[in-house]
């Protein structure tokens, strides 16, 4: 079996990423680990696959990425890895968004094969979406699903295990002495949103405490900024003993909570923790760092695009593991 790039990172110690740039902008890369990444190379004989895999006939160099919007930098950072893999392959990317509207999500699938990409990558907006998405490769696109799993083993997908990451994030809340906790989480129609709360709820079970007594589950209508800050004033007007710690199923949605207790001068995690989830670049720079569960979102990129364009000649599910970051926004014992 021809060794991978993966397989050149595992040996180097470096993410695909940082292969990547060694083989097509070396001087990104300090020489220190460029000299590790060309001994894993040497040693394992790998050869850059310039060959794309079975792409759509046709003399196509541009593949589809539908993804759900631009606005939030978990998508925008993911995007990266997809387009530096189809650079080494020779091939450049459309980039489309659902906005998480079946509709729109149909427009765009239809637009990309209407431009003859040869090849599709799409985040699936909800459940209807797989419908169309095996319409799309039984008509000979190949698919690969990002930020999803997939319920079709001949389709190939990669995600992070959503659940572990919410078991993370809510252990550590809970290690903090949290014993009121607030999860604004996204639609349970969406398979991450699911995993999520089941993952929140282990982490109490864990504990042992009842998940209904110390974890109250809010469904927010969006994943925007604006919903996470509205979320939060809406509870603390109920009046009564708030919450003392937030998980937001989001960083984008921990931000805005972030800024609804900013408006009301209450302290960040003296008077309410704040923990998000991605870990988006936005997280460790913000006044008060943001505690998140990192998902690493330039090596899913990297991974689909390699399964689509790739060598190998198997669909794979892969799953990346969460990893926690504890910043100030929720670094306080109670
Ligand atoms: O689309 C909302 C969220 O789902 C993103 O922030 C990322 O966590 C994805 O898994």
């Amino acid at each position: 079996m021809p060794s991978t790039i993966r397989d050149v990172a595992n040996a180097a110690g470096v993410s695909v990423g940082t292969v990547s740039n060694v083989l097509n902008r070396p001087h990104l890369v300090a020489e220190s680990t460029r000299h590790k990444v060309d001994k894993a190379i040497h040693s394992l004989g790998f050869v850059r696959s310039g060959a794309a895999r079975d792409l759509r006939a046709g003399d196509s160099r541009v593949i589809g990425l539908v993804v759900l919007n631009l606005r939030n930098p978990f998508f925008t950072e993911m995007a990266q890895g997809v387009e530096d893999r189809l650079l080494d392959a020779g091939l450049s990317l459309l980039l489309s968004t659902s906005n998480a509207d079946a509709k729109r999500e149909e427009r765009s699938l239809k637009q990309l094969i209407e431009r003859q990409v040869a090849g599709l990558l799409v985040v699936p907006s909800q459940p209807s979406s797989f419908e169309r998405i095996l319409e799309v490769r039984d008509r000979g696109i190949p698919v690969v699903l990002v930020d999803s799993v997939s319920p079709d083993p001949t389709i190939s997908a990669v995600s992070v295990d959503d659940e572990r990451g919410a078991r993370l994030a809510v252990g550590h809340l809970l290690e903090q002495g949290h014993r009121r906790i607030v999860f604004f989480n996204g639609p349970l129609s969406v398979k991450q949103c699911r995993d999520r709360e089941s993952g929140a709820r282990a982490a109490v079970v864990d504990f042992g405490y009842d998940p209904d007594e110390i974890l109250r589950v809010v469904h927010l209508a969006g994943l925007e900024s604006v919903d996470g800050m509205t979320a939060i004033e809406a509870i603390l007007d109920e009046g009564g003993e708030p919450p003392t710690a937030v998980f937001a199923m989001n960083d984008v949605v921990a931000m805005g909570v972030m800024r609804g207790l900013r408006r009301r001068s209450l302290r960040i995690p003296e008077d309410m923790a704040v923990i998000g989830f991605d870990d988006i670049s936005l997280a460790s720079e913000l006044m008060t760092p943001l505690s998140s569960v990192s998902q690493p979102k330039y090596d899913i990129g990297w991974s689909a695009a390699d399964l689509l364009v790739g060598t190998s000649k198997r669909a794979r599910q892969i799953e990346f593991s969460p990893e926690l970051k504890i910043r100030d926004s929720s670094a306080f014992r109670r």
